[in-house]
């Protein structure tokens, strides 16, 4: 009776405390300790095995520029009491997998690889205190932990607002501490192209800036009459790169086509299928600056003059891709595919006599012909497409993955037919969307709370188990119309992103809104330590409606 009284009480301490562990996105396994280790000016940093000085230097910074605790780092250890970062056969399938082991007498962290190990580094920053101190009390515990899916996605739209390269990186290090691995970077536009193109530089001359801006919600309530924009160099590019690689992230860029091409058509006329024809003002727009020639966009929206699919196009689309190659490393380019109005391309004499000469359906057909020849090429390169799920219209390209945002159906689709997908359904996934009833500021529309993002399941119910197998993951977009600062970004991605990192994560059997909700009110507590802007919408009663689980 003593013995089974003992076990209760070390089973609910463990059951307690496991849930006031610190750490999001939950791990696939947490066993809390009963005491503490104490990080401090004797603390070493030891690495075990080459490729691990990068944890080794993200941690040290880390600890330097909170608490002004400054960790040597070597890669032997004569005492006890050190931080040792380390390999060991975990045997996981996807990159990631780690332990992390707090003892009385030091810390242990194994990685399956040096992902594994830099994962592991992230869940030890999670369990320093919020206040600013050189003695570090850590609760002792054992971590194993894995991630569920290998793609965990974050988007931002650069073009809509632009920001500048140190707000990128931090963007970079949101992406790092929620252990996700994706950072898609949407460069180009109707609004802005954002990518320097040593070959065409009318692209971010011309392209790169637009003359005003809407006010307020479209169709707004007037125009900046400011000019406004910005792009990257090449070198900014490379740097970005750089700075995500060393946090295991691969950056994905995006180069809009056919459609959302307004940008690139204003710097080069031609790519259009009426290149002397101006660009059309939306009714009800407040416009600044002429309206004759082409123009980039001023307004949100899609616009009808998109790339015509001529030899020229693809040219010119090829050797921009030849220099976005160069830059980004990744194995996917994601070429849009969105949002193509097929109104330019049925008035278009020669679209209509490539149609018949290629023995093509229909625009849609001239869309997919389109996109394959754009796959084709970035294939022959050594690159596989990503697109927005309208390239299902007319035929999927043979090695395409699909990005599915207007709800499930394209992912369904996609993962049938073979194809990779991305879930990155709007009414879960899109981070542009109110998250409070009582939005204080203008936002596009929906109403997604953190609760709704925690819901959800990126495996659709409709797919059978072999097919579940082409859903690689799932990513947050976060279109910026209405996000003119670095601020609203922050505002708009917390906390939200932090239930996205446990959608990724997480084991399925392992995930309980209950549990996340007392973790979540330590990560505020974390996001005010880290100076991060949040929504606090989670605190306001007209939000707390039960989330439904019947999918829109
Ligand atoms: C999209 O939101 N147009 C992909």
């Amino acid at each position: 009776m003593k013995n089974l009284f003992l076990a209760f009480c070390l089973f609910t301490s463990i059951i307690s405390t496991a849930q006031e562990s610190p750490i999001i996105p939950q791990p696939a396994s947490l066993k809390m300790g009963n005491g503490n280790f104490l990080v401090n000016n004797k603390t070493n940093i030891v690495t075990k095995g080459s490729g691990l000085e990068k944890s080794a230097k993200f941690l040290q910074a880390y600890l330097k520029k909170m608490y002004g605790l400054v960790l040597p780092i070597s890669t032997s250890s004569k005492n006890d009491g050190n931080i040792i970062l380390s390999y060991a056969r975990l045997d996981y399938p996807i990159a990631g997998a780690y332990q992390l082991e707090v003892k009385n007498n030091g810390v242990i962290i194994e990685g399956d690889n040096e992902t594994g190990v830099f994962y592991g580094v992230q869940s030890l920053i999670q369990l320093f205190p919020f206040t600013k101190s050189t003695s570090l009390n850590i609760p002792q515990l054992m971590v194993k932990d894995q991630p569920r899916f290998a793609y965990r996605g974050m988007h931002l739209d650069v073009a809509r607002h632009f920001f500048p390269v140190d707000f990128l990186k931090k963007y970079i290090d949101f992406i790092a501490m929620h252990k996700m691995n994706t950072f898609h970077w949407h460069l180009t536009e109707d609004q802005g192209w954002r990518i320097e193109i040593k070959q065409y530089p009318r692209l971010t001359e011309i392209g790169g800036f637009r003359n005003g801006t809407t006010i307020g919600r479209y169709p707004g309530t007037g125009n900046t009459n400011t000019r406004y924009g910005g792009f990257y160099t090449q070198a900014q590019i490379k740097e970005i790169v750089q700075y995500a690689a060393d946090r295991y992230i691969e950056v994905i860029p995006e180069i809009e086509l056919p459609g959302h091409s307004s940008a690139a058509i204003a710097a080069y006329p031609e790519l259009s299928c009426f290149p002397d024809s101006s660009t059309k003002v939306p009714a009800k727009i407040a416009w600044n600056g002429s309206t004759t020639g082409k123009q980039v966009q001023q307004t949100w929206g899609v616009f009808e003059d998109v790339f015509a699919p001529t030899e020229t196009t693809f040219k010119f689309l090829e050797n921009v891709f030849d220099e976005v190659i160069q830059l980004f490393p990744s194995k996917y380019i994601h070429i849009g595919g969105d949002e193509c109005p097929k109104e330019a391309w049925k008035k278009s004499a020669f679209c209509q006599q490539l149609i018949k000469e290629k023995g093509l359906k229909d625009e849609h057909g001239l869309q997919s012909y389109f996109i394959q020849r754009v796959e084709k090429y970035l294939n022959s390169k050594g690159k596989q497409i990503i697109g927005w799920d309208e390239i299902l219209e007319g035929g999927l390209a043979p090695n395409a993955t699909v990005m599915s945002w207007r709800g499930e159906q394209g992912g369904i689709e996609a993962a049938k037919q073979k194809h990779n997908v991305i879930m990155t359904p709007g009414g879960w996934m899109y981070f542009d969307h109110k998250q409070t009833k009582n939005e204080d500021s203008v936002t596009i529309g929906g109403y997604t709370t953190v609760q709704k993002v925690y819901s959800y399941d990126p495996i659709p119910k409709a797919l059978s188990a072999e097919d579940a197998k082409y859903v690689l993951g799932a990513q947050a977009n976060v279109w910026t119309e209405y996000m003119t600062n670095t601020s609203k970004v922050e505002y708009q991605i917390f906390p939200r992103m932090s239930a996205l990192s446990e959608v990724l994560w997480t084991p399925k059997e392992q995930k309980s809104w209950p549990n996340f909700e007392k973790r979540l009110l330590n990560q505020f507590k974390r996001f005010d330590w880290l100076g991060f802007n949040y929504s606090k919408a989670y605190f306001d009663p007209a939000n707390n409606t039960p989330i439904t689980t019947k999918k829109p």
